[in-house]
């Protein structure tokens, strides 16, 4: 069975996120269950914001900034590779794999490599499936029911 994997981005302002301005400016598609969150640097993520998200039920996670070598904040990408790896070490130990958290290099100019990278995440985590931890919402119905 196939499903829309709930994605959740953190795109740094002058390079992911831009680079996600230039794919919508050239039309490209990208997942619709992509959701970002603009940060003014990859460096601002917490490890706590990637464990909240996949406790929230997302099935993916992905930190989309600068190049190394053009953070604005001269090393917040690499600090956030360094938060990535620990994270990653954290979603193996708690079994949900390593794979359904990246990092990604998009710079401003780079829109079909925003689109291409983000396709290719949603393509692999529909592979991998569901987050285990995401809890089935009751319908609006089942919801009524209870009251
Ligand atoms: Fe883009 Fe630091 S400003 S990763």
């Amino acid at each position: 069975m196939s499903y829309e994997p709930d994605i959740l981005g953190f795109a740094c302002n002058w390079c992911g996120y831009a680079g996600a301005d230039g794919a919508g400016q050239a039309k490209l598609q990208y997942p619709t269950n992509f959701r970002i969150i603009r940060v003014m640097c990859l460096g601002r993520v917490d490890p706590s914001f990637i464990l909240r998200a996949f406790e929230d039920g997302y099935d993916g996670v992905a930190l989309i900034g600068c190049h190394i070598g053009d953070c604005h904040y001269v090393s917040g990408n690499i600090n956030a590779q360094d938060v990535v790896k620990h994270v990653q070490g954290i979603l193996d130990t708690m079994g949900l794999g390593r794979a359904r958290l990246r990092i990604e290099e998009v710079s401003s100019a780079e829109g079909p490599v925003f689109a291409r990278v983000v396709n290719a995440f949603k393509d692999e985590l529909v592979a991998m499936g569901p987050n285990p931890l995401k809890v089935a919402k009751p319908t609006f119905a089942q919801e009524e029911a209870q009251l």
